[in-house]
């Protein structure tokens, strides 16, 4: 199955890079235009990730995260953090997305992100419990101050678009990707973060991370 995945990627990659090459030699000639997609990374977008993604990123896998509208460098950064080195292990664990990344190059990457971030995000749709995203709301702004719970606000920015670099858009993302997420960095089984969102987290109880991951979900 790997081996499958690995030469489907290899395969896309080989008719992108050409695709690539052409496109910088047209656009030295060329006056600056509309920012386009970054070449290739369109071809990798719709070849490799559109199955769990979707082509414009905007996944309506509640499993999968929606892409589109995200920072590129955070973006970018996941995407690095996937792949393992000869010397080192992945700093964020996925057996599905760490095949994803292993014949994609740091420029791949970067280029991706830049892809992604353009795209215009169409936010999830799932309808959620009136209580639940009240309870939501309230931490997202105001965090719980006797748990020492800090507003998610405070870094991911009142409307959820987040504070770029290093702080991702989380508005109108799936509430089943939110969700897992928070356990990951609540197990430690995601901890490419600097320590900061596990501190958050392990200070939650479980319904404040649902309540918290609904109103998110709703977030425009
Ligand atoms: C088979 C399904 C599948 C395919 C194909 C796939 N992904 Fe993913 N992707 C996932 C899942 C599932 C996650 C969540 C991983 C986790 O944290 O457990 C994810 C996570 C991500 C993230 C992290 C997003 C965030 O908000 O932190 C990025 C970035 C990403 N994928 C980009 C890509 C790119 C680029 C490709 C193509 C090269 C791709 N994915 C192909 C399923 C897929
Ligand atoms: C002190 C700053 C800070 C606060 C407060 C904070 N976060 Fe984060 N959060 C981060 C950083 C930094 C990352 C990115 C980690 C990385 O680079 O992978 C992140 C990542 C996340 C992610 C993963 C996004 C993705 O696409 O995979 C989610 C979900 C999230 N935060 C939710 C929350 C929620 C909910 C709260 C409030 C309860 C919160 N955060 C409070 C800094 C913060």
């Amino acid at each position: 199955m790997k081996m499958i995945k690995n030469m489907v990627i290899r395969a896309v990659l080989a008719m992108a890079a050409p695709l690539a090459a052409e496109e910088t030699a047209a656009d030295s000639n060329a006056a600056p235009a509309a920012p386009a997609a970054p070449a290739g990374a369109q071809e990798i977008a719709s070849g490799i990730c559109a199955g769990c993604h979707n082509p414009d990123g905007n996944s309506v896998i509640p499993m999968n995260p929606i892409l589109a509208g995200q920072q590129a460098e955070y973006i970018t950064k996941q995407l690095m953090d996937f792949k393992a080195t000869e010397t080192e292990p992945a700093k964020r664990n996925s057996p599905v997305m760490s095949s994803m990344v292993a014949a994609l190059s740091q420029d791949d990457m970067k280029k991706l992100g830049e892809y992604y971030a353009q795209q215009k995000t169409v936010p999830s749709q799932v309808a959620a419990d009136e209580k639940l995203l009240e309870t939501g709301k309230i931490l997202y702004h105001g965090g719980n101050i006797e748990h020492g719970v800090p507003a998610c606000a405070s870094c991911h920015g009142p409307n959820g678009s987040g504070i770029p670099p290093r702080y991702p858009g989380v508005a109108g993302q799936h509430a089943e990707y939110t969700l897992t997420q928070l356990n990951l960095f609540n197990t430690g089984d995601r901890s490419n973060d600097s320590n900061v969102m596990q501190k958050v987290v392990s200070r939650m109880s479980a319904q404040e991370k649902r309540a918290v991951s609904a109103y998110i979900s709703t977030m425009r």
